[in-house]
């Protein structure tokens, strides 16, 4: 087993480099299927999750090779639509994409329900929906997911909620369907361009990605193409936050800033100094107790809800009481407790967290929850006085390339150690 050490209260200074978004290299390493030659993904996480991805992939016959770090060329061209099981499919949510593509290209899917995070019941009836609606049959048996159809034929499609992942779904198994489907209240991330944009340079016909009405006209076929993945939002949020958290001066590189304003603007809220540069951000902190704000997590371009608990974090030292509303997922503050253990004041009810600052944080024993409840216990461990440990922290490698590297360089003292399990 391995933990994270962290001895905390170092300030931060120094370049922090960013890597391809997790949540979209996560569709687009799936939509690489629907060519019948080689695409080339640069930018691509070496991440727990796409490693998980790859081998689903490899087992439905794609070649999958690694040429260089950060590069992945994938072959679809002897893929088969072979069940994946619940084996497969349980670390990994985003294995949902790939009843989109099989379905998109064959016209059968069999995939097990997915696994990931749990914060909540986690449905997948708009996926189901916009499926249906372009003519596919969808049965669930023992946790399978089966979708099949003769053929997809185009359709308008309102999601009566804002859901990333049904947007991606229905956007994939739309890009090869009859005529023009229309996606309504679609949701508007920046990992949902990235994934038109991969398609489109395959030869897809998708206009209005990042509004909330995507316009899906389905072509023949794809090719083979070159695609450089956006950087990651949260990857990128979880280094300012930490920064802002503990002090310092860090430059956040290989950024889109515009992805980042609402952390950004959250962030002034509180007092620290955040400059936006072309490709990078600056923050700059003091590393005192920040000014106590409210948070709500709302769909993009809202707060993040995947930035919540590092960013609840962060505020369990401010000047007063913060309010944190997420208003995404029902059960995403089960990591308070950890929290509450290193000396927090936080009271929740129901989707509200009432955070009131202490002077400090102390260093204790902690678990990672999920993963981005264990990047929140990085950051706390690097606020805390003394030797803090994080365990559980393979769900932090689920989304987070290099982490010790990335903080050491900063001034962090963080290291990985290796520890029998009683
Ligand atoms: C994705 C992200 C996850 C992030 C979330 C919200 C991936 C792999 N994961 O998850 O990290 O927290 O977006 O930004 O990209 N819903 C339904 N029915 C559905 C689908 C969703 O009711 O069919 C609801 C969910 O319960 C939730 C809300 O819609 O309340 C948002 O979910 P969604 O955007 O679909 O999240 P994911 O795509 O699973």
């Amino acid at each position: 087993m391995e933990k994270y050490v962290i001895h905390g209260g170092n300030k931060l200074n120094g370049t922090i480099n960013i890597s391809g978004a997790k949540n979209a290299a996560l569709a687009i390493i799936p939509a690489a299927l629907f060519a019948r030659e080689k695409c080339r993904i640069e930018n691509v996480p070496d991440i727990s999750d796409v490693r998980t991805m790859t081998k689903i992939l490899r087992y439905l016959g794609a070649e999958v090779s690694n040429p260089e770090k950060g590069v992945l060329v994938i072959d679809g061209k002897n893929v088969k639509p072979l069940t994946i099981t619940d084996e497969m499919t349980r670390k990994l949510r985003a294995s949902y994409y790939l009843l989109g593509v099989l379905l998109g290209e064959f016209g059968q899917a069999a995939v097990a329900l997915p696994g990931g995070c749990y914060f909540g019941v986690r449905p997948v009836d708009q996926h189901i929906k916009g499926f249906e609606a372009l003519g596919a049959t969808v049965s669930t048996e023992n946790a399978v997911i089966n979708a099949t159809c003769d053929e997809l034929v185009a359709s308008s499609i309102y999601l009566d909620v804002v859901s990333v992942g049904a947007t991606m779904n229905v956007m994939l198994a739309a890009v090869k369907a009859k005529g023009k489907t229309v996606i309504e209240n679609a949701a508007r991330e920046p990992h949902i361009v990235d994934l038109a944009n991969f398609l489109n340079s395959m030869g897809a016909d998708i206009r209005g990605a990042g509004t909330e009405v995507i316009k899906i006209r389905g072509v023949e076929e794809l090719h083979g193409c070159t695609y450089s993945i956006i950087p990651d939002q949260i990857e990128a949020g979880t280094y300012m936050v930490a920064a802002a958290a503990v002090g310092g001066d860090v430059i956040i590189n290989n950024v889109i800033p515009k992805h980042l304003e609402s952390i950004t603007n959250k962030l002034e809220d509180c007092g620290v100094t955040v400059i936006e540069e072309d490709e990078s951000v600056r923050v700059i902190s003091e590393g005192c107790r920040p000014r106590a704000c409210r948070v709500k997590t709302t769909p993009h371009p809202g707060f993040p809800t995947d930035m919540q608990p590092q960013f609840a974090t962060l505020l369990c030292t401010c000047n007063g009481t913060s309010t944190v509303v997420e208003d995404v997922w029902d059960n995403r503050f089960k990591y308070v407790d950890q929290l509450r253990r290193m000396g927090a004041n936080i009271i929740v009810n129901g989707d509200t967290a009432l955070i009131t600052g202490v002077d400090k944080l102390h260093a204790a024993p902690v678990e990672a929850d999920d993963l981005r409840a264990g990047a929140a216990m990085v950051i706390a461990g690097l606020m805390a006085d003394g030797e803090t440990s994080v365990g559980n922290i393979k769900l932090i490698d689920r989304g987070y390339e290099d982490l010790v590297e990335k903080l050491t360089a900063v001034g962090a003292d963080i290291s990985r150690v290796t520890f029998e399990e009683d």
